[in-house]
């Protein structure tokens, strides 16, 4: 039964703010565009298989859930993104081709507000270095 006496004004996520589903699935397939036809991601796109459109589906399911809307992507048991990750070798270059097409996604779509924009680029783009094993010390 609903709480008649819950608070009416839960702040809005990130999701809500952004103008939901449709603009979380462009910014996953803008990524992905980028990703597949600039020679400054070739060693990115190289480490993926013939078909972004799927995966794009799937980035954004998790950027939904993630930002605060539907949360099906991660109720699919896919489990963590990081172990998702796990077969995939990444370097800090990769990682940073990663990092940089987001934040080119982010940057070109004009319905994300500019505060979630600079936090989703700072965040996206820690988690992604974070994959890459740190370098060695140089000796
Ligand atoms: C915040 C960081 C990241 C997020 C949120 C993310 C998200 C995703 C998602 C949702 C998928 C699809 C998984 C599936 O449905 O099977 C995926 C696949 C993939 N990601 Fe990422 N990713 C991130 C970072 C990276 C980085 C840094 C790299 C490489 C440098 C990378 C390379 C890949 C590859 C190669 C696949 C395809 C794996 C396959 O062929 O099955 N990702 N990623």
């Amino acid at each position: 039964m609903a709480d008649e006496t819950a608070p009416q004004t839960s702040p809005e996520t990130p999701y809500a703010a952004m103008g939901g589903a449709e603009t979380v699935r462009a910014l996953a397939h803008r990524f992905y565009d980028l990703v597949g036809s600039d020679p400054a991601y070739a060693e990115l796109r190289a480490l993926h298989g013939p078909e972004l459109a799927p995966i794009a589906d799937s980035l954004a399911g998790f950027l939904s859930g993630w930002l605060g809307g539907p949360r099906d992507w991660f109720e699919s048991g896919r489990g963590c993104i990081f172990s998702l990750h796990g077969a995939v070798p990444i370097d800090h270059r990769t990682a940073g081709q990663w990092a940089d097409a987001m934040a080119r996604s982010i940057d070109s779509e004009p319905r994300v507000p500019p505060q979630i924009a600079e936090k989703m680029k700072d965040t996206l783009g820690r988690m992604a270095r974070s994959m890459a094993p740190r370098e060695a010390a140089a000796s």
